[in-house]
This record gives structure tokens, sequence and C-alpha cells, in this order.
């Protein structure tokens, strides 16, 4: 009986067509990633795998699993934590789960924008330590969300989902984007800039790219430095896409005024972590597509995939490299 390895337990009953169409499924069963040792123990002998954004899958990994390999389907629709090229040369099909979560993401990106402007868990944390005495005329004031100008750095699904939420409170969307995207354009008045101008313009700044070579650290000292006065910094992308030193600094001495994020560098942020304790920082544990729906669709998606491939049929979300 073949057998697929799946690093987490999944919401749902997705896993349960593979098992009665006479697949071993075999879930990890703790909340924490398997360490790398037992990953690569588990994997063995495995003919699919379903994988998170937390494992690393590489080449050793896709070896340890033996020649049988022939699918990696991936729970999200970030691909930085597996080497496509490696999958790629030993013939193993790498699918993941675009799409389902444009929205649910969207909405947490523009909930972190709202919370971190409008000072929501300064707020609530100001509330729960009894310190709210009187109503005051300067209390807590924050940027405006009506009428601001938001930049949306990558345009893709996710960014003009954003870009939809903030068009909603009448904001001017920039957007930057390697290739021009007039239909979304039209549809939501948005201008392309170069990242430098946007930079310069926005009001806010929500980062929707994935996590690429060019990505990596895009938002450095000397990017967030050119952000306007009194600026807010979204992040529900990747983590490393921000140096979070550099980030510290522009909290402190430079521009910014607030961040929202729910990705960080590093990642998982260990207890007291300097972001974590920023007052004027709005952390969440990477749970942009953590909608009920959305995260039982996910795993309707990878199931299925799995399935395909295994019966010799083409998946419906493979991998294409960002
Ligand atoms: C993704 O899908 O890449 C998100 O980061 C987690 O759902």
């Amino acid at each position: 009986m073949e057998r697929v390895f799946v690093t987490r337990s999944l919401p749902g009953t997705a896993l349960d067509e593979l098992r009665q169409t006479g697949y071993r499924v075999d879930v990890w069963p703790e909340f924490l990633a398997p360490p790398r040792e037992v990953l690569l123990e588990r994997v063995r002998g495995a003919a699919g795998l379903i994988t998170m954004l937390e494992d690393r899958v590489d080449a050793e990994l896709m070896d340890a699993a033996g020649p049988g390999l022939k699918v990696i389907a991936q729970y999200a629709v970030g691909l930085d934590n597996i080497d496509l090229e490696a999958a790629k040369k030993r013939g193993i099909v790498v699918t993941h789960t675009p799409g389902v979560l444009t929205d649910a993401t969207a909405d947490l990106a523009f909930a972190l924008l709202a919370a971190a402007a409008r000072r929501v868990v300064e707020g609530h944390d100001y509330v729960r330590r009894g310190e709210w005495k009187t109503w005051h005329p300067e209390l807590l004031l924050g940027p405006e969300l009506h009428g601001a100008t938001v930049g949306v750095v990558g345009f893709g699904r996710i960014g003009q989902a954003f870009a939809h939420r903030a068009r909603g409170f009448e904001m001017k969307v920039l957007y930057t984007s390697r290739r021009p995207k007039p239909e979304a354009e039209a549809a939501l008045a948005a201008e392309r800039v170069e990242l430098d101008e946007l930079l310069a313009r926005a009001d806010f700044v929500s980062l929707h790219t994935p996590l690429t070579p060019e990505t990596h650290r895009l938002m450095n000292a000397e990017r967030l430095a050119r952000m306007k006065e009194g600026a807010v910094l979204v992040n529900t992308a990747r983590g490393k896409v921000v140096d979070t030193e550099a980030l510290l600094d522009a909290l402190e001495h430079g521009p910014l005024f607030a961040a929202g994020l729910d990705v960080t560098d590093p990642e998982p942020l260990p207890a007291g972590h300097p972001l974590s304790r920023h007052p004027r920082v709005v952390v969440t544990p990477h749970i942009g597509s953590a909608g009920h729906a959305t995260r039982l669709h996910m795993a309707e998606m990878v199931a299925r995939d799995v399935l395909a491939v295994l019966q010799g049929r083409p998946p419906r979300y493979p991998a294409t490299p960002a």
C-alpha cells in the first residue's frame, strides 16, 4: 500500500478520501513540527508528502524519501521552503494552494493595518492594565485610514484583494509590480510606480511579494528610511522580506509610526523578542490564511492533488516558481 506522510494534522476530513482510495495516510500527531532527524526518518518510502511552510523540503529530504516519492503537496501558497529545482530533477511533482487563501490573507493584512494605525492592541492592553481613568483628547492618537494613500508592494492576487479593501476605505492605491496590471489598475483606480516613489508617497505600505532572492530584505534600512513620516508598514508575506533590526530602528529613530506583522524574521519570534514587546508593533503568529473555510479548502486541495498524481493524473495546482 502506498504511503502519504503529512507533516501536521489538517482540519476537516479531506485526508479520508486518500484513505478510502487505498493509501496509507501517516499524519505527524504533534503540534510542533517533526524535528529534522525524525522527519528524514518518517518520509522514508513515502509516495506522497503533504508539507507546511516550516518544513525544509530540500534534496536531502527528497532523497531520504527515496525513489518512490512522486508528489509533494504544500499546504500553503508560498513555496520558498521547497527546492523546486531538486524536485524537478527527481521528477517529483510539487503542488500548492493558490487562490483559495487570497481573501483571508487580505482580510488579515487590512486588520493589521487598522490595528497598528489605530492602536487597537495598545488600547486593549491599556484597558487591561486598569489604566483607563478618563476620556482625553490626546489619548492614543494615530493616523487616519480613510482618504490615506496605501502602497501595495506586489500586485498579485493577494495584493489586489488588499487594494480592494483599501478602496472601501476611500484610500488612494499605489502599487509596484514587475509588469503593469492594466485591468486591476482600472478596477482599483491604482497607479503603478517605482518602489522608491511608493515609499515616499504612501501612508501605509503593505507587502505582498513572494520571498525570492530579489525580495529578501527588500525593506532594508535604506528603504525604511525613505518611507513617509508617520507611515505604517504591514507584512503578511514572508518575514525575511523585512530586515528586522532596521525595522526596529525605523520605529525608534526613523519615519515609521507603527507596524502590523503576521510574519517575522526570525519566525516564530522567541518569547520576549523586541518586536513582540514594542508598543507600536502588532504581531500575529502567521495566521493570514487561518479562516475556517479557507483552511478546510486548502486541505481538500492538497489531498486531491496528491491523489491525482498518485493515480497518474495531472494535479490541479502545480507549483510554478515565483
Ligand atoms: C501561504 O500560504 O504561503 C501562507 O503564508 C500560509 O497560508
